[in-house]
């Protein structure tokens, strides 16, 4: 998808396909509605009334002007009640029209801004939600997503101005008649262009099949981005590892041939303590020598999605030039089981000296953040982020699709995320860190046991990574919302590039 902003009437401009919008409660239409109603001669305001036009949330009516305007089609979108809004119906309505319009087979389409001005949404925010929603439901899986980088980073969104429109590419103009809401309009799309980007990079890596997204291939995303937004890189691979005496994380990686990479991005946009993301890399989750059944393992492919979203994000932070001081770790391995796999009861020293004792092999995440958690203390962060699909317990307990689970030490950090969650509608709901869980992971040879067993799950899971943290922290288990069956705002389903709009919205504040 390509866009661009036109300062204009909307209801003169020359594209095959115009999405407007309708609130529920609107008998006669105003704004950009009310000019396009009155260019067609009042045709919207009789399906108003005539019960064909509703604008609920969702609803899409298609108008033909004939010849009356230069577009072939108007599409007005429902924005549903006036009541419920918020800055998700602006992304869901936005996606509900786009969708159509491509349905359609449009290819030149001009949309307003959604809802800016109310529910005290402002223009910025309504225009960045606007595109969110567009390049969300446009996103499609490419087998070719790691050829040519830049180019499939571009077709995320991006201004035609900055890059040719592929053939046959949709193209986007966002139609704003007032002047002086443009610069509010363009900082919007701004932010939006460089989100559905992050966002579309993430869902890529994590839809690409494990033997191509392998750690080797996550290391060459990971340096395309360093070279391109400055970032100082730091690849790690086996022996450095080793150096750094990651025990925790080299235990996994030593049942695979793939070399595993120990991914480190820092993007140095103010002088202030780091926020530190760190992002779960498991190419491909076998579960090991404790090897899961077979017949939904290949949903694995999946278990890299923090890795993906913390790449994503720095890809975003890069593109803004964000004004902040962020480093992205990634620990990038498979979990197999060769002749040199860990193995349960294994005693495993992890690079802080804690030692711990293997009951599952396929608890596997948790030792491998566990040394990216000690890494990131030599940052001496202000904040440590971590993001993994860690556990089947935390979607047992919130669901699919629903909400990740957050785990945090510090009540500001743990407000502000939740708050970036909710205005992104990437929610996240609290989990206690109680010393209770703490119990499940005592053993008698070693530190702590990497497995708590069935109940509680998710709790012992968060306690075990806390062992390795001495900062404010929050620990998120997406493990629900990384990779979905259900279709993303009526787009593609799999991968779902969760996190990457979170981040941003939490770096931005
Ligand atoms: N990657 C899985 C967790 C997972 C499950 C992610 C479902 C996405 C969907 C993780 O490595 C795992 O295997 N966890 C085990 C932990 C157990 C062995 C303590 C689990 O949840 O069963
Ligand atoms: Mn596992
Ligand atoms: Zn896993």
């Amino acid at each position: 998808m390509k866009l661009q902003l036109l300062h204009e009437a909307i209801e003169q401009t020359t594209a095959d396909t115009l999405i407007i919008n309708l609130f529920d409660d609107v008998t006669t239409p105003s704004g950009a509605t009310g000019a396009v109603d009155a260019a067609l001669g009042g045709a919207i305001s009789e399906l108003i009334a005539s019960g064909d036009l509703k604008g609920k949330a969702g609803e899409v009516g298609v108008l033909y002007p004939r010849g009356a305007i230069p577009a072939q089609r108007v599409l007005v979108v429902g924005l549903g009640p006036r009541a419920k809004f918020d800055v998700e119906q602006v992304r869901r309505a936005s996606a509900a029209g786009v969708k159509r319009a491509a349905d359609l087979g449009g290819r030149q389409v001009a949309t307003i801004v959604h809802g800016a001005g109310v529910a005290g949404l402002d223009v910025a925010t309504a225009a960045q939600a606007t595109l969110e929603g567009a390049a969300a439901v446009l996103y499609q899986y490419r087998a070719t997503a790691l050829d040519d980088l830049g180019a499939r980073l571009a077709t995320h969104g991006a201004w035609a101005h900055e890059h040719t429109p592929a053939e046959g590419e949709l193209m986007l103009s966002v139609v704003e008649v007032a002047a002086e809401k443009l610069a509010a309009v363009e900082a919007g799309l701004r932010v939006g262009t460089a989100v559905a980007q992050g966002a579309g990079l993430a869902r890529d890596l994590v839809n690409l099949p494990p033997n191509i997204a392998t750690p080797a291939a996550l290391a060459e995303v990971a340096r395309y981005l360093a070279e391109r937004h400055g970032f100082r890189a730091t690849i790690g691979d086996r022996a450095w590892a080793a150096e750094h005496k990651m025990g925790a994380f080299l235990a996994v990686a030593q049942g695979s041939a793939d070399e595993p990479y120990f991914i480190a991005l820092e993007h140095d946009g103010a002088e202030e303590a780091a926020v530190v993301l760190v992002g779960k890399g498991v190419t491909f989750d076998t579960g090991g020598i404790s090897i899961k059944p077979s017949d939904s393992m290949w949903q694995m492919k999946s278990d890299m999605a923090g890795a993906a979203a913390v790449l994503g994000t720095m890809h975003t932070v890069g593109a803004l030039k964000l004004a902040r001081h962020v480093v992205g770790l990634a620990p990038c391995t498979d979990n197999k089981p060769d002749s040199a796999a860990y193995r349960p009861a294994d005693v495993i020293t992890a690079s802080n000296g804690k030692t711990i004792e293997i009951i599952s092999t396929d608890a596997e995440g948790r030792m491998i953040l566990a040394d990216a958690l000690v890494f990131a203390q030599r940052y001496t962060p202000a904040a440590v982020i971590d993001l993994a699909t860690l556990t089947g317990a935390c979607v047992i307990a919130l669901g699919e699709d629903v909400a990740a689970g957050i785990f945090c030490n510090d009540e500001g950090l743990q407000g502000r995320l939740t708050a970036a969650g909710q205005a992104t509608f990437e929610r996240l709901w609290p989990m206690p860190l109680w010393d209770d869980y703490r119990e499940k992971i005592k053993t008698d040879v070693a530190d702590m046991k990497n497995s708590g067993g069935r109940y509680g799950g998710v709790g012992t899971s968060a306690v075990f990574l806390r062992e390795f943290t001495a900062y404010p922290w929050a620990h998120l288990d997406i493990a629900g919302m990384a990779y979905s069956s259900q279709a993303q705002l009526g787009g593609a389903k799999g991968a779902t590039g969760f996190g990457v709009r979170l981040l941003i919205a939490y770096l931005r504040n």
